[in-house]
């Protein structure tokens, strides 16, 4: 069942994404080789507590930190650790807020210094992707349309779409109704309405699109050992169309 919000419950789904955006252009304004997954975890676990939120993650379904960080072939779920970052990574960064009985949750692929042609290019078509999708969160079109949009885009560069892992609609909780495949048919699924806030997220492989899950029991990696990158924004459908909850500069 998929949860409608009024315009004032919408509100303050942004105001718990507002947070996640000032955390995620923090880090990307701090990050530098030398530093480590861990560092960028307590900038946001620091940042959230003085806005006066909840991180999202932490707890949930055990999961034991604030950010997700997953780097080079890691897809998604990758757990901050004393990894040293060194140019010419890439690293995924995805952080949720709870703050005042709504959440927020995006993600967005960062460079670590100076990174290949390739990567850069894997970052430029999944960020596209994800704007592409979100041009169709309106009322009247389709799940389907969603899907198909990151899909095309993906595709057509020549990048391969995760099939495992899925968007998600986002409220009064984390995951809610619908499941947002980054892959399917124009025209078919549940049609969207006004109210409906979707947390869209586009995770790309640059080779197959095959993954599998670490040892940790978390982390998510390309089967083929190709960079993956990841972006997402929390989205509510309202009649002006698309808008986007966690928006920021970066
Ligand atoms: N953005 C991801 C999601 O909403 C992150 C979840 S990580 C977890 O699915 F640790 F909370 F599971
Ligand atoms: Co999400």
């Amino acid at each position: 069942m998929v949860i409608l919000k009024r315009p004032e419950q919408i509100d303050k789904a942004r105001a718990s994404n507002r947070i996640v955006a000032e955390v995620l252009q923090t880090i990307k304004d701090k990050l530098k080789p030398g530093m480590t997954t861990r560092d960028l975890d307590k900038i946001a676990d620091a940042l959230v507590a003085k806005r006066g939120g909840k991180p999202a993650f932490k707890g949930y379904r055990g999961y034991p930190y604030a950010l997700c960080t997953s780097v080079n072939q890691e897809v998604v779920h990758g757990m901050p650790s004393d990894r040293v970052l060194v140019e010419g990574d890439i690293i995924g960064i995805d952080f949720g807020v709870w703050l005042q009985g709504y959440y927020g949750d995006a993600a967005v692929t960062l460079p670590v210094g100076r990174i290949s042609e390739r990567a850069q290019r894997l970052i430029q078509v999944t960020e596209q992707s994800l704007y592409a999708a979100i041009e169709n969160a309106r009322e009247g079109k389709r799940l389907g349309d969603i899907s198909a949009a990151v899909q095309k885009t993906v595709e057509s560069a020549g990048f391969s779409v995760v099939r495992d892992f899925v968007g998600h609609g986002i409220g009064e909780n984390l995951h809610e109704d619908p499941q947002i495949p980054n892959f399917g048919k124009a025209g078919r699924g549940i049609e969207l309405q006004a109210g409906m806030i979707f947390a869209i997220e586009p995770m790309v492989n640059e080779g197959r699109y095959a993954v599998r899950i670490l040892e940790d029991g978390w982390t998510v990696v390309t089967d083929d050992g190709s960079l993956s990158a990841h972006f997402e924004h929390s989205v509510a459908i309202t009649d002006n169309g698309p808008d986007i909850l966690s928006r920021w500069d970066g």
